[in-house]
């Protein structure tokens, strides 16, 4: 029988709650398929980050990437956290959820004209600037604005994450940052900017991150190079370093914790006295979803079984483009159990949750719940197929929320009617 994953989602008398609320009555009142996420896992891994930063000058930015959900926003804000952005839409809901512009970073190597205007006039902390001809263009837009934009150098060490390759970004092959070894000269053009405040410096190697000594190494070229432009008399206020701490997704895993991190990065980012970012967002949301789905059929071949449930790729596409994997649990613990791949009803073949899976023996009905959901789940959503997106509820001890209303097919076709 399958045991507890985490300390958030529990069985209690065989059946799984999420903290205090048992998904089973809930999927009664809400439907499937959902996201479920626990309140207190979040904020626990907060106050983690908290603890094992608190001695350094440091301001956790969020990445909004993760989960952009308004009400999960809202709760990193509250808690006094930054945001880290990567578009204009991303920006509209960091501002809508109450984060302040002065802790707002925003990255990305394609920032649109439109989006560095709606940027600068917040007058957001810092733009991490991703090559030489970005520099050029914020400066120009800046100038037209009558404004100074504080900027950034994203800058790529060409360090390996030992991640998987799709969410490597640190590696000279990338697309990603200015390359460290041209970095000098592009600060020196950019302090010369009129319309340019040079305010810090970032780089960001990959993500779920399982060895937290290739940080190291990063962060070392990156200090390196803050003392090079400090003999050039270009001084800065802030390291960013990124995010990309690992989770636990297989039972076994043994992620590294924030301390890890701060062990490690803190001795060597000490010594510039600069002030220190940093942007997780895998680390602060994965283990806080499930995502709750109910069993349509199940079809048995030969040698095979397929268990297919109402939810596909288009609500959690990790797997299907990642190979990810995603432990699987049934809300019901089963005595007995059954091998088979665990597939969604998208006319596609990498429609899958989980290939020849061991998991309780289920039936149709019966619920399953596919766990470290909350990141890179809801915000990689589609509409594929034309399915609605599943329906998102936020847990805090026995009570609930709904934090997003299940689309409908209104909603899906509204700006296509508009225009019919
Ligand atoms: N900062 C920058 C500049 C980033 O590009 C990313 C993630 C982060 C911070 C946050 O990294 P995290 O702490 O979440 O690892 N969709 C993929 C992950 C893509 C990550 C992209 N960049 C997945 O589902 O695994």
């Amino acid at each position: 029988m399958e045991g507890n994953f985490n300390d958030y989602f529990v069985y209690k008398n065989g059946k799984l709650y999420c903290e205090d609320v048992n998904l089973e009555s809930l999927a009664l009142k809400v439907g499937t398929p959902f996201y479920v996420y626990s309140k207190k896992a979040i904020i626990d891994q907060i106050n983690n980050y908290k603890n094992a930063f608190k001695d350094y000058p440091t301001l956790i930015c969020y990445a909004l990437k993760a989960n952009s959900n308004l009400s999960i926003l809202r709760i990193f804000e509250e808690n006094g956290l930054g945001a880290d952005i990567v578009s204009g839409g991303e920006l509209y809901k960091a501002k809508k959820a109450g984060f302040p512009s002065n802790k707002i970073v925003y990255a990305g190597v394609g920032k649109t004209d439109a989006e560095i205007i709606y940027a600068i006039n917040e007058n957001i902390l810092s733009f991490n600037v991703e090559s030489l001809m970005e520099l050029e263009v914020i400066n120009e837009i800046a100038g037209k604005q009558h404004r100074k934009a504080n900027v950034s150098i994203r800058i790529n060490p060409d360090v390996d994450p030992k991640t998987h390759p799709y969410i490597s970004t640190g590696l000279k092959k990338s697309k990603f940052g200015i390359d460290i070894d041209q970095a000098l000269e592009a600060y020196k053009k950019a302090v010369k900017m009129e319309h340019l405040n040079v305010v810090g410096i970032h780089c960001h190697i990959g993500s779920q991150i399982m060895d937290v000594s290739v940080y190291k190494e990063a962060v070392e070229k990156t200090v390196d190079l803050v003392y090079k432009l400090k003999k050039e008399g270009i001084e800065l206020q802030f390291i960013d370093i990124g995010g990309g701490l690992g989770v636990k997704y297989y039972p076994e895993d043994n992620p590294p914790t924030p301390y890890d991190l701060a062990n490690t990065v803190l001795p060597i980012v000490r010594q510039t006295g600069l002030k220190l970012i940093l942007e997780p967002g895998r680390s602060l949301i994965a283990q806080a979803g499930a995502l709750i789905t109910k069993v349509i059929f199940v079809k048995d071949k030969k040698d095979k079984h397929f268990v297919i449930v109402d939810s596909g790729m288009n609500d959690l596409v990790r797997p299907a483009i990642y190979n990810a994997y995603h432990h699987i649990v049934t809300v019901e613990q089963k005595q007995e159990s059954m091998v088979a791949d665990i597939v969604g009803p998208v006319c596609e073949t990498g429609d899958f949750f989980g290939l020849d899976r061991k998991i309780g023996k289920v039936n149709r009905g019966d619920l399953i719940a596919i766990l470290t959901a909350g990141a890179y789940g809801s915000s990689m959503a589609s509409n594929y197929n034309v399915r609605p997106k599943a329906m998102e509820v936020l847990v805090d001890g026995n009570n609930y929320k709904i934090i997003k209303e299940r689309e409908d097919y209104h909603y899906i076709t509204k700006f296509e009617e508009e225009v019919l």
